[in-house]
């Protein structure tokens, strides 16, 4: 055999392979179990042409690896060229989406009552008239148990009308002191007008310990209407009356169209109220079995899109419900 011609042809085979089952192909045929070379290396007798024989081998095995890597280079460059991403395109946008108004509030009230060491409690918008009414020291004449101002899922069930009923279900379960507040909505059966929508929010706060008076309250419904409308706009708490509070009041914000003067959006009052409050009647703390000559405690209830509309001037509580995105995307 001549080894020199062996070589040299097997050498062009191995350069002029341009795919990796080429280059196998060569490999088989002269490298081989029964290539010609490895047939004249088992036929070897003396060490001169057995040597000559292994360079040979040896040469070819090193052409093949050398091939070998700079296909598979090329098959990697060949797809990192074709397989290419253009990222200097600029992506889809996507549109990003935000909290709604009544959320961004009900969060800015719970983070403001959390800092003052109140918990957060969940409360029920299916509830039973009797925590709705009963223990909320409404009796059976009480107008909102009628369905024509509630509405009714089934007998002794409904919607809940306001969120009071979670003082109760909070009391209920654990001894004073507490200090609580819940938010979520509630549903009446109102015709939908600039100030009234038959489903709205509320927060409900509620505070019992030993000692507790109406400087509490007071103090308390204050630092809420600074936080919520700032130091400049007047605010006032004037007497009133709620089934479950004793004695009541309701808090007002001065009217933010006119000023106080006095107009159509404040019915010529100069002040628009924000909510009850007062100090829990002894006749609910006695229903839940606290001790009225041990405890007291004031709540309150707010309407949280009246909180909404006081703040930015918005005159119908309407558009806080049509999920139009030119109002929304302005908070
Ligand atoms: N529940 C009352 C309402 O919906 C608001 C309210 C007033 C809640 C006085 C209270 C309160 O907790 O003490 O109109």
């Amino acid at each position: 055999m001549d080894a020199e011609a062996l070589e040299t042809e097997a050498q062009s085979a191995i350069a002029s392979a341009t795919t990796p089952g080429e280059l196998d192909a060569a490999r088989v045929r002269y490298l081989g179990r029964g290539s010609a070379l490895k047939q004249a290396l088992r036929g070897v007798r003396d060490r001169e042409a057995g040597q000559v024989l292994n360079t040979v081998r040896s040469r070819l095995e090193r052409a093949l690896a050398e091939r070998r890597t700079a296909l598979d280079r090329s098959v990697l460059e060949r797809s990192l060229a074709e397989e290419r991403l253009d990222i200097s395109l600029p992506g889809h946008e996507f549109r990003r989406g935000r909290l709604h108004p009544i959320t961004q509030i009900r969060r800015e009230v719970e983070e403001i009552f959390l800092g003052m060491g109140y918990e957060v409690v969940d409360g029920r918008e299916v509830e039973t008239v009797h925590y709705i009414f009963d223990q909320l020291n409404m009796g059976p004449g009480h107008v909102t148990r009628s369905p024509l101002h509630t509405f009714y899922l089934d007998d002794g069930v409904l919607l809940r009308t306001e969120t009071s009923a979670s003082q109760i279900r909070v009391m209920e379960t654990r001894k004073p002191p507490v200090y609580m507040v819940s938010l979520g909505r509630v549903y009446r059966r109102d015709t939908p007008e600039p100030k009234r929508y038959p489903s709205f929010h509320q927060v409900e706060g509620l505070a019992v310990d030993r000692g507790i008076t109406l400087a509490d309250l007071k103090g308390t419904l204050q630092l809420l209407l600074r936080r919520l409308f700032g130091d400049q706009r007047a605010v006032r708490i004037r007497t009133s009356f709620f089934p479950f509070t004793e004695p009541s009041v309701e808090a007002d914000v001065e009217c933010f169209i006119c000023g106080g003067a006095g107009c159509r959006v404040c019915e010529q009052e100069g002040w628009i109220e924000v909510g009850g409050a007062g100090l829990v009647d002894e006749n609910v703390l006695r229903n839940v079995g606290y001790d009225p000559e041990e405890v007291s405690g004031f709540a309150f209830g707010w309407g949280l899109e009246r909180i909404f509309m006081l703040r930015h001037g918005l005159p119908d509580i309407r558009l806080l419900w049509q999920n139009d995105l030119r109002l929304l995307e302005q908070f």
